[in-house]
């Protein structure tokens, strides 16, 4: 890259310059950040009420519901538009709730499907839920699965 305007223009300047990744394309064109924030608060408010997912959330997220908010709306803009603005890790998160039972996935991704075809639409939703059901498997295996294990029919629809 050219630091000042008195460097000699050099055909290898370009040929060396790394061109950064531009955005990427959303997994579907209606998706939006106001919608993905309407997908996320519709969600956890389903969830907090929910018989078994409620204290699951509740006695972990006590007084840090916004900061929570705020981290699932970047993580899904992230998956669903490509944004890159979450920086986590979701898997050691789940690792330390050991509060979690594997038919717990189930119970979660019948929220998420049933969510987000509400709100995002059947057809956009689809994308989204294939991305869900994959991220959800990977938890489930990273916490429950042994080197034999197939994963559970429910997490792969
Ligand atoms: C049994 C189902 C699940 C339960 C009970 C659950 C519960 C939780 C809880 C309590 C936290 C907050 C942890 C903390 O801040 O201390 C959390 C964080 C998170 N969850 Fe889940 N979760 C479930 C499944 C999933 C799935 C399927 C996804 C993705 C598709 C997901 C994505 C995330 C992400 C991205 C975070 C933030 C991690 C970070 O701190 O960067 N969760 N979850």
């Amino acid at each position: 890259m050219r630091e000042t305007n008195n460097t000699p223009y050099s055909h290898a300047d370009d040929a060396l310059r790394v061109v950064p990744a531009g955005p990427r394309d959303p997994v579907h064109p209606s998706i939006t950040e106001d919608k993905i924030s309407e997908l996320v608060e519709t969600f956890y408010a389903r969830a907090q009420v929910e018989p078994r997912l409620g204290p699951l959330f509740n006695d972990r997220l006590d007084g840090k519901w916004p900061v929570h908010m705020d981290k699932m709306k970047k993580f899904w803009s992230s998956v669903l538009l490509k944004s890159g603005k979450y920086k986590g890790k979701p898997i050691p998160a789940h690792m330390v709730l050991t509060e979690i039972k594997s038919d717990d996935f189930r119970l979660w991704l019948e929220l998420f499907r049933k969510t987000s075809i509400e709100i995002l639409g059947e057809e956009a939703a689809s994308p989204a839920i294939r991305a869900a059901e994959r991220i959800a498997q990977s938890l489930w295996m990273a916490k429950f699965a042994t080197p034999f294990d197939e994963v559970p029919e429910w997490l792969n629809q």
